[in-house]
């Protein structure tokens, strides 16, 4: 097909239906896992793989701020466990009565149980001080090493393994856990490996913490807080919401 001609066919560059599908499957279907890790093995084809995602993800100014901390070694991973410990704790007592209750019943990472752990961080002086596309909103590369999670997150998905996403730490006991200096930031410190099972629902859903907003509550037209129900684009998000919804239920293996 020549350039006029997919300027002239919308979707002309759209995956085939069965891998557009299979992308919004690895979406809907990802879940942030506890609590299910195998203690299998994660080859190392495959951890290359979903690690080569994270590289291909975008950054401000092609800045690529992100290194990939693999985390195997038991001892290394009782030293970050310690850290969440500690975080946990606190955290505990920032809530009152049934909620500070319930937050204790909850399972909030797999750091000993995931066969590997991967601290995913942010370089923000990897290329000088002055990064196209940072000049002006410095939090642009946080943002980028954040996109290089996500990346690995679907990657992961596709590959039948889960992956928890572990923040309660407090920052500098992470970068001592890990010997991490102090001018480099921790981004996410993710837990990996293959899984029992995926949940359907995200665990806080489940669990009653909060529930999964609505879609036509957060889109707006035009200007900040005007929702217009008369738009088409309305009944097409309650529909998408309920086929995604429908698609997380099959991939709930
Ligand atoms: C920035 C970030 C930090 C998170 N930190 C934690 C955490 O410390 N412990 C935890 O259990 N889940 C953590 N999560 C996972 C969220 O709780 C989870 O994504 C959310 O409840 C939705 O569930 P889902 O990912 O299964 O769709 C984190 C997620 C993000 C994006």
């Amino acid at each position: 097909m020549n350039t006029d001609e997919a300027q002239a066919t919308p979707g002309a560059h759209a995956f085939t239906p069965e891998a557009r599908d299979a992308v919004y499957h690895a979406i809907f279907s990802r879940r942030d896992v506890r609590g299910q890790f195998l203690p299998t093995p994660v080859p190392d084809e495959v951890l290359s793989r979903i690690l080569t995602a994270a590289h291909h993800a975008p950054s401000v100014g092609f800045m690529q701020p992100w290194n990939f901390l693999v985390v195997r070694a038991q001892d290394a991973k009782r030293r970050v466990h310690d850290a969440f410990a500690r975080a946990h704790a606190e955290a505990a007592d920032m809530f009152q009565d049934e909620k500070r209750a319930m937050y204790q019943r909850l399972k909030l990472e797999g750091i000993l149980e995931a066969p590997v752990g991967i601290c995913i961080t942010c370089d923000r002086e990897r290329t000088g001080p002055v990064v196209l596309g940072r000049t002006h909103m410095k939090t642009m590369d946080l943002y980028s090493s954040v996109c290089a999670v996500q990346n690995l997150w679907l990657a992961a998905r596709a590959e039948g393994l889960g992956v928890g996403w572990v923040s309660i730490f407090h920052q500098a006991d992470l970068q001592q856990a890990l010997a991490i200096p102090r001018n480099i930031t921790p981004i996410a410190y993710l837990c990996v490996g293959y899984v029992s099972h995926f949940h359907d629902r995200p665990e806080l859903e489940t669990a009653g913490w909060l529930p999964r907003l609505p879609m036509e509550e957060l889109v707006y037209f035009e200007q900040w807080g005007r929702r217009d129900d008369r738009q088409p684009l309305v009944e097409h998000l309650r529909r998408d919401q309920a086929a995604a919804q429908r698609s997380r239920r099959a991939g709930a293996v």
